[in-house]
């Protein structure tokens, strides 16, 4: 399943786990359209991979990525963005991998770097990152969803304040805000905490982890009611899997375990 990239590394580093790790130093990782393309191809064969059950993505203990390519934007006018429906490519293809991602973020995650940690299921960082939406530096706002997904994780005013200054936030701040899960101390443990998650969550029903992500996902971008009832279609289809009748003697061990502690 291992391809070779330019600007990405692929590797299986432990069973059922998937790690990308974004390899332009020189660039601080910055998200250029080469780049992109790589890591479209690279999710969606994980995706398809039958030996990949959770994938982790990284970049490097001084840059996640520090946003889109300034150098190929520079030049860009409304026309050409509008026509070639700039960014489109990128964004939509990492929320339709079904797969978890587990984002470990190290260093700057500025702009396009930002707003791709958002998409990930799970974000773990290190204390020392930096997270920032600078594009209102550039003339520009955040055009991958930084507006909409911060904004949600974080709460409306902490959000514009944010995206209107351009002004950075930490790791620490990423966690005491709840956009990420866990914070390390440094980018050795943050990586390594996000394969074990992995690594557990490879461990579980392929089937129930698939269900698990579409059914809180769709918490996201649906009203309370519609989502329950989203929620409980897949929980009921789910006592159809062969995965549900294998866990059977383990749920009943649970309930009666926690029937002796009553
Ligand atoms: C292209 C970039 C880049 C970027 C850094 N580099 N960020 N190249 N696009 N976004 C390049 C620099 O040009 C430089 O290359 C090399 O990486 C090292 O950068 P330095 O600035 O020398 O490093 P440092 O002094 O440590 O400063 C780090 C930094 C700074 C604070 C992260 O590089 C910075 O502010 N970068 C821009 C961050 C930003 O504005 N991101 C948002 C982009 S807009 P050379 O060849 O000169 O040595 C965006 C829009 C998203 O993301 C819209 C939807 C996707």
């Amino acid at each position: 399943v291992i391809k070779t990239y330019d600007h990405i590394l692929v590797d299986l580093p432990k069973p059922g786990v998937g790690l990308i790790t974004f390899n332009r130093p020189r660039a601080l990782n910055a998200l250029s359209t080469a780049l992109f393309l790589e890591l479209n191809d690279a999710l969606q064969t994980l995706d398809n991979d039958d030996d990949t059950n959770a994938i982790v993505l990284t970049g490097s203990e001084k840059a996640f990525a520090a946003g889109a390519d300034i150098k190929e934007m520079k030049d860009l006018s409304f026309s050409k963005a509008y026509n070639t429906n700039f960014i489109t490519s990128w964004s939509s293809t990492i929320p339709n991998i079904r797969k978890p991602i587990i984002a470990a973020v190290n260093g700057h995650a500025l702009g396009g770097g930002c707003e791709l940690a958002l998409m990930a299921d799970i974000l773990y960082c290190s204390s020392s990152a930096t997270f920032g939406q600078p594009e209102i530096k550039l003339g520009i706002i955040p055009g991958a969803g930084g507006s909409q997904r911060l904004t949600a994780l974080i709460g409306k005013s902490r959000a514009m304040e944010l995206i209107l200054t351009g002004k950075t936030f930490s790791g620490t701040e990423a966690g005491q805000w709840g956009v990420a899960a866990q914070v390390f101390d440094s980018a050795e443990e943050c990586v390594r905490g996000a394969l074990e998650t992995a690594g557990k969550i490879a461990g579980m029903s392929r089937l129930s982890v698939r269900a698990a992500k579409e059914v809180v996902n769709k918490s996201q971008d649906t009203g309370l009611r519609e989502g329950l009832d989203y929620e409980r279609k897949v929980f009921h289809g789910l006592f159809g899997s062969k995965d549900q009748k294998i866990g059977e003697p383990m749920s009943l061990e649970i309930i009666s375990n926690a029937l002796h502690l009553l």
